[in-house]
């Protein structure tokens, strides 16, 4: 499991240094599948979910999560992962209804909820949690689908429902305006709107099993 983290760092870098192919190899429509490595973006702002090294001044204290408005950056990959008590593979489709984790690539904490307030809105935090060795039910979010289709798919708008408080994973344009500056708030709701939505866009996509290369 390691090395295939390892091996992963590895091709992200070298896509990371040709913009184009990376963005080429992400025009055809791809199915999300476990073990993928996506950019989550807001539909409405086209920011990215994003986390990095730095605490919350309030609330929880942990790893803050923003979203970011430039395509590039490392710090917003995120690995797909199905619940801890689930047999999933690599490359297994996410059916509507799925319970996910998203683990954050550079850091390896999970994105998280929990009913402590976040620092702008004082809606509840979303922060990142935990690591490789340790997850609880307060990094479960349910994929729910908007629109048609049954399946998890590339450019699709889909929202993710925190398992244990029921809250959208939500942004919106209130922006930091100290240390994260120009990122906006990440936290969750419990109303479902369009501030709700977002796209897995840019990434590595694992090949749905079954399917072989053209
Ligand atoms: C996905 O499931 C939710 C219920 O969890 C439902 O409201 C929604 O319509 C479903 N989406 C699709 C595309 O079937």
């Amino acid at each position: 499991m390691a090395l295939i983290s390892v091996a992963l760092v590895a091709v992200l870098v070298v896509f990371h240094s040709s913009a184009s192919a990376f963005v080429d190899a992400a025009t055809e429509r791809k199915e999300v599948t476990y073990g993928s490595v996506i950019k989550l973006q807001h539909e409405r702002t086209k920011f990215r979910l994003h986390s990095h090294e730095v605490p919350y001044g309030s609330g929880s204290g942990q790893q803050s999560v923003t979203s970011f408005p430039g395509v590039e950056d490392g710090n917003s990959f995120w690995i797909v992962e199905p619940s801890a008590d689930k047999e999933h593979k690599q490359g297994d489709l996410i059916p509507n209804g799925s319970t996910v984790r998203l683990q954050h690539m550079r850091t390896r904490k999970w994105l998280h909820s929990h009913l402590h307030r976040s620092p702008i809105s004082g809606n509840l935090e979303v922060s990142a949690f935990g690591g490789d060795d340790q997850t609880d039910t307060g990094d479960y979010w349910k994929l729910v689908i908007e629109g048609k289709g049954n399946i998890w798919m590339q450019d699709q708008k889909v929202r993710l429902r925190h398992v244990d408080t029921n809250a959208y994973l939500h942004s919106h344009d209130k922006k930091y305006s100290r240390i994260v500056l120009g990122q906006q708030e990440v936290c969750a709701v419990t109303k479902k709107n369009a501030d709700n939505l977002w796209i897995a866009a840019e990434g590595i996509y694992f090949l749905a099993k079954g399917t072989s290369v053209a």
